[in-house]
This record gives structure tokens, C-alpha cells and sequence, in this order.
């Protein structure tokens, strides 16, 4: 991108073309935050970003953003809608099944919030591969009518869409002008945490994933940083259903059992598992039976490829 400084202007002015409040819905992603700091410029107080906090969040997600929200100066509001997530998913197993109820859930809390701030547009982070690849040529920054992609149509807002004909280095290009941390995260869907539990995503079972999937984060990019190993593309824990009997110091234990993750991709569509060092599985593994000597007292490694087995397990 020749200049990222004049792309934000221009933006910026077309967006002050908006009449009327606009909502953005911000969970951390690139695209998403850099349309909000884009748009919040242009409209002030008239921009809510809304980020829902579904309870399958990952550790400190939600008080990263929350600062983030605050350096960039940009109204924002955080639902903890935990309770009413868990309470929907409860007696829930099936993992599409799981999908849905959490969709659904995130469009129903994400309009209220819409309704309550009287929004008429919506700010949307889609890039140039999301349209190229659906085929849409209209390419305004501000439309009045539009296919939200998955919040439903009847929500009746204008869309804005301030990254429409930026390909992902370019967005990030902004995303340094704009002073947004620009390191390259790993992908995490969204259905959160609920389908990296097995089962029955309850509230205690979520509460020790979390906590692995933080362990598990922490080790490898600590490792990466060192230089031991190359970051894979994606890591994370996952909470088998299965008990087991171990040993907690000369008793026997009956615990969870974790198993970690990791694989190198380029788009997700096929995936190798990553050959992570042993001494490095063996920090993780002991790290977590060590601080969570109460629930879990096995840990494996999964060695599949993708395909046939796919990323997350669920
Ligand atoms: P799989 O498990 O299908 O995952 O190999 C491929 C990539 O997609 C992510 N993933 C999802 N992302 N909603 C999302 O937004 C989902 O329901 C979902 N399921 C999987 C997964 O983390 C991996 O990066």
C-alpha cells in the first residue's frame, strides 16, 4: 500500500458521511479492530464497539480487549453473557449442534445490544478475499443494503465496510499506522472453547480447558521465542472425555485427561501435526498436572494429520 496515513483519512471521511450510530462487533481480530478504530474516528460517541463475552473465551481475552478498547479511545461496551451461554448449552453434546446454539445465542445478544444504542449501520471488517471469493462487486464503503453474513437481514442496518478492497498485509499495513498490535495471531473459531470440551461444554469442564489452553500457549510461544522450536500455526488444549486412574502423591487419583494440539498450515484445509520438541511436551505436560494436580492427571499428544483427522476435534 503506497500510503496507509492517506487510506485512513480517506476512509474517515467517507465514513462521516454516515447519518446516523453505527455497532461494530469487535472479538480481537485484525480486521475487526482496525475497522472499529477506523470507523470510531469518523463517528465518535455515534460508534459502540460490542464485544460479548460467551464464557468460552480464552484466558485474559477479555481484559485485553478491554484495554485495547481504552489506548484507542473508542466507545465500546463488554457483555459478560456468560451465564446465559452456559444455560443455553446446557445438556448440549453434539458438536454442530453446540455451533448452533452459540451462533444464535451471539446474534440474539449482539441485537439487543444493537437495539438498546438505536445503531442504523453496521461496521463489518470484510477484506477483498471475503467478497472475491462469493463473488460481490459492490465495492462502496458505505451501503445501504447488504448481506451481513450471518446477523440476520432483518436487523435492517446500513453497512460499513471500511477494508473492502484491502488484501490482509495491507490491513495490517494500517493496522501500524493506526499503533494496533500487528503480530500475527493464531486463528481460534468461534465457537470458543465449547468445542475444545468434549461433551457436555459445562462451565467447570470450560474453566479447565481455558487454564490448559493457557499453559499450552504460553509454553510454546515461550519456546518459540527462545528459538527451540518454530511457532506452529496453530496450539491449543482439548478435554477429553475419558477419566483415568493416576497417582497424586502416595494415593490414587481418578483425573481428566488433555490433550494437546499443534499443527503447522497454510490455509487449514490440510494440516501436519507439529514436531514439537520433547522437552517441550514435557514442560507442558508437567505444568499442567502440576498446577491443576486437582483435575488432570494425564496428558497425550495428538500425532494426527489433517486430513484424516481435522484441527480441532470437535
Ligand atoms: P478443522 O477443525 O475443521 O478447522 O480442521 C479448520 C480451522 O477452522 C477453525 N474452526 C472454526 N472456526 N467456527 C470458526 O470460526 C467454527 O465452527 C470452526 N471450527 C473450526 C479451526 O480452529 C481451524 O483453524
Amino acid at each position: 500500500m503506497k500510503d496507509p496515513e492517506r487510506f485512513i483519512e480517506e476512509k474517515v471521511a467517507e465514513i462521516e458521511e454516515a447519518d446516523g450510530k453505527a455497532v461494530v462487533g469487535c472479538s480481537g481480530g485484525v480486521d475487526s479492530t482496525v475497522s472499529a478504530v477506523i470507523a470510531s474516528r469518523a463517528l465518535g460517541e455515534d460508534l459502540l464497539a460490542i464485544y460479548v463475552d460467551t464464557g468460552y473465551m480464552r484466558k485474559n481475552e477479555t481484559e485485553d480487549i478491554k484495554s485495547l478498547f481504552r489506548d484507542m479511545d473508542i466507545n465500546h461496551r463488554i457483555i459478560d453473557a456468560s451465564e446465559e451461554f452456559y444455560e443455553a448449552m446446557e445438556g448440549i453434546d453434539d458438536p454442530e449442534e453446540k455451533r448452533k446454539v452459540i451462533g444464535n445465542k451471539f446474534i440474539e445478544v449482539f441485537e439487543r445490544e444493537a437495539e438498546k444504542f438505536d445503531a442504523d449501520y453496521l461496521v463489518q471488517g470484510t477484506i477483498a478475499p471475503d467478497w472475491i471469493e462469493s463473488g460481490d462487486e459492490n465495492r462502496d464503503t458505505i451501503k445501504s443494503h447488504h448481506n451481513v453474513g450471518g446477523l440476520p437481514e432483518e436487523m435492517g442496518l446500513g453497512l460499513i465496510e471500511p477494508l473492502y478492497d484491502l488484501y490482509k498485509d495491507e490491513v495490517r499495513e494500517v493496522a501500524e499506522e493506526l499503533g494496533l498490535p500487528t503480530a500475527e495471531k493464531q486463528p481460534f473459531p468461534g465457537p470458543g472453547l465449547a468445542i475444545r470440551v468434549m461433551g457436555e461444554a459445562t462451565p467447570k469442564r470450560t474453566e479447565i480447558v481455558r487454564e490448559a489452553c493457557h499453559i499450552v500457549e504460553t509454553e510454546i510461544e515461550e519456546a518459540a521465542s527462545k528459538g527451540e522450536m518454530e511457532r506452529p500455526w496453530q496450539y491449543f488444549a482439548v478435554l477429553l472425555p475419558v477419566k483415568t486412574v493416576g497417582v497424586q502423591g502416595d494415593k490414587r487419583a481418578y483425573g481428566h485427561t488433555i490433550a494437546i494440539r499443534a499443527v503447522h498450515s497454510t490455509d487449514a484445509m490440510t494440516a501436519n501435526f507439529s514436531k514439537i520438541p520433547l522437552e517441550v511436551l514435557d514442560r507442558i505436560s508437567t505444568k499442567i498436572t502440576n498446577q491443576m494436580r486437582n483435575e488432570v492427571n494425564r496428558v497425550v499428544y495428538d500425532v494426527t494429520n489433517k486430513p484424516p483427522g481435522t484441527i480441532e476435534w470437535e
